[in-house]
């Protein structure tokens, strides 16, 4: 493949770990705001009958996603072959059905929208629930998902003695099945019922771990209210050393103030979206889709 990466604001430096680890040409684009806020896009690099790589996660969608729309469409006129997407952090997954009437469905319209300048998407343990592939509701021709639970587990098995892992819910299944295996810990499922953004009921279930050190894994910490709770039952019981861990931080540094205060003693996620709390690098699981 003739390939050339080009880096939306703010993702450089994965942009720029992928061009020198896959010795793939970085491209040029000048993205400016007009005086009134509207985007000014130009691309300087030579793009004809090239895949362009667009390097750019997705958290806070709404200020990205025209943006690379524009990136994307502009490349195609130029005469790129092929575009690719790499977002890590995939948005728009968890409103995936109407809970109430006259809601939007916009994991659906998200999906419909992308699809249609899209050729290809590499992202990492999207938020799949109701929605089982992401081909159920993407029409681009490849799509490759990664998952973090390997180096998730590897983290565990170098920095924890004696782990037990905790899933907040029943979604939490497919990622902590597979993170206790490699990690050879036990683990138990919680069940959770959502109210609201921030009001959630969780039950445990027994732990006969004592002495263990509980850590929660969730693909997503944003509110940080699912892992709160669980950490609030887990003091009431004795375990005052519990560790959070999350593949995406969608959260801020209130939130992470609010979890150490509810009783964790570390905080870690994946670099999937730039955060102080990364601490588990998936460039390489990136650049592997492309040798
Ligand atoms: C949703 O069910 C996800 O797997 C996470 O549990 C959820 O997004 C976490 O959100 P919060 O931190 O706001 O509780």
């Amino acid at each position: 493949m003739n390939n050339i990466i080009f880096s939306l604001p703010g993702n450089e430096v994965l942009a720029n770990t992928l061009a020198n680890k896959l010795n793939i040409e970085m491209g040029s684009v000048e993205i400016r705001t007009f005086p009134d806020g509207e985007y000014y896009v130009c691309i300087h690099s030579d793009v004809k009958d090239k895949t362009a790589i667009l390097i750019c996660t997705l958290n806070h969608p709404n200020d990205k996603i025209l943006l690379l729309m524009f990136v994307a469409q502009t490349l195609k006129k130029l005469g790129a072959n092929k575009i690719y997407l790499v977002s890590p952090y995939l948005p728009y997954m968890r409103q995936d059905k109407q809970f109430h009437p006259g809601e939007a469905v916009t994991s659906y319209l998200f999906a419909t929208f992308v699809s249609t300048w899209l050729d290809g998407l590499i992202t990492i343990d999207p938020h799949l629930h109701r929605i089982k592939k992401l081909s159920e509701i993407y029409s681009i021709p490849s799509i490759s998902v990664l998952h973090a639970t390997k180096k998730i587990a590897e983290w565990i098995r170098q920095h924890v003695d004696s782990p037990f892992l905790i899933g907040p819910d029943e979604e939490s299944k497919q990622w902590i099945n597979e993170v206790a295996e490699y990690a050879n810990a036990p683990f138990v499922i919680c069940k959770k019922i959502r109210y609201g953004d921030r009001n959630v009921e969780i039950s445990i279930p027994e732990i006969k771990h004592l002495g263990s050190v509980p850590v929660l894994v969730d693909d997503i910490i944003s509110t940080g209210t699912s892992m709160t709770v669980i950490l609030q039952q887990l003091v009431s019981h004795g375990y005052k050393n519990s560790i959070c861990i999350s593949v995406h931080a969608l959260f801020d540094d209130e939130v992470q103030q609010n979890l150490i205060r509810a009783g964790a003693t570390k905080i870690m996620t994946c670099n999937t979206i730039i955060h102080a709390s990364n601490q588990i690098d998936l460039t390489d699981d990136i650049a592997n889709c492309f040798y």
